[in-house]
């Protein structure tokens, strides 16, 4: 029986922010434990645990009892590439201890998003399949690529019912970005709401995938629950709502607020885009466990300028 006790690794950041309420209000407030090597003391539920310390990890699977963990703890691709060592021990060291003190214990289903970038230059632009030419040229892409093939390790070799989708870029309003190369689309809009100008780290027309949080987690909940005899994938669903480009953003922005202004000066983050591609094929996701997101372009920029105003 899986859901009885959830672990939420990385439950400080971006998404584990909001995923927290989300899965307390679908399964019990009881039922969720959140995690994050930075404290959270607000919330009483909250566990220090640092996912790279095995001992620990196994203390708290037993501790709590937990039989699900949405893993969540990472270093993502801009922060990655100004410390790859530290990528690397978070991003594989730590997804290697939580899938060994899964099978371990009584854990049967871990979830572990992974991301666009696990693609490279060589990969094509647009509606990139599941299975394609997949070289990532960073730190972050690298430790992703290699979570999807652990977790299909670990299912193959222990029956670990191990599953995970690659995010697009995510867009939210409740927790700022974790240090991502997608996080321009947040910071622009955060600046338009509050009447200022935004110079931009990416060209103007570097198209990516996005998603809105609302649809992320209704993704995580849908894999998570998916019926296991309908999948023919397991760790590497494509998953996107909409392509963009900053400069589209800034448009639509300038319907809200006409004198909104935006410089582009290109930094790092511009060649870590340049290796992802501009939109994918989620089809399987849509097949194998009925994705199907709500948001596109013009109601995420709009829904995010209502709440950021509030
Ligand atoms: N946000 C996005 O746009 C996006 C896109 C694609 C994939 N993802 C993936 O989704 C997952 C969550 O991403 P996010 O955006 O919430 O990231 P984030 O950077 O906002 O949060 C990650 C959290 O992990 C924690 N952490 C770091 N090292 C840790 C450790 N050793 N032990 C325990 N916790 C540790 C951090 O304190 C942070 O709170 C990651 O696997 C990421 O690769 C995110």
């Amino acid at each position: 029986m899986t859901f009885e006790k959830i672990l939420v690794t990385g439950a400080g950041g971006q998404i584990g922010s909001e995923l927290v309420p989300f899965l307390s209000d679908v399964f019990g407030r009881d039922r969720v434990i959140p995690s994050d090597i930075r404290s959270n003391s607000a919330d009483s539920r909250f566990l220090k645990l640092d996912v790279t310390d095995r001992a620990s990890v196994d203390l708290a699977i037993d501790k709590y009892k937990i039989d699900t963990i949405f893993h969540l703890a990472a270093v993502l691709s801009a922060n990655g590439e100004k410390n790859p060592e530290l990528a690397y021990k978070v991003n594989i060291s730590g997804l290697y201890d939580i899938l060994e003190s899964s099978i371990k214990s009584r854990v049967k289903l871990v979830i572990t998003p992974s991301s666009i970038g696990i693609f490279g230059p060589d990969t094509p632009k647009e509606n990139v399949p599941i299975e394609t030419i997949a070289r990532p040229v960073t730190m972050y892409g690298i430790t992703k690529l290699m979570a999807e093939h652990l977790g299909n390790y670990y299912h193959a070799r222990f029956g670990l019912n191990a599953r995970g989708l690659r995010f697009p870029g995510l867009i939210s309003y409740k927790t700022p970005p974790g240090g991502g190369t997608t996080d321009y689309s947040i910071e622009m809009i955060m600046e338009a709401v509050k009447g200022k100008s935004y110079q931009c780290f990416l060209r103007e027309d570097t198209r990516l995938p996005m998603m809105y949080m609302p649809d992320a987690l209704d993704c995580l909940l849908r894999l998570a629950e998916a019926d296991e005899t309908r999948l023919k994938h397991r760790t590497d669903f494509n998953v996107s709502s909409f392509s963009m480009t900053p400069k589209q953003l800034e448009m639509e922005l300038r319907n809200y607020y006409p004198s909104f202004e935006v410089t582009y000066r290109p930094d790092f983050r511009q060649k870590i885009a340049d290796s992802w591609p501009g939109s994918l094929d989620a089809s399987a996701a849509v097949s194998e466990w009925d994705f199907h997101p709500n948001y596109d372009f013009k109601a995420t920029t709009k829904d995010m300028i209502a709440n950021l105003k509030r």
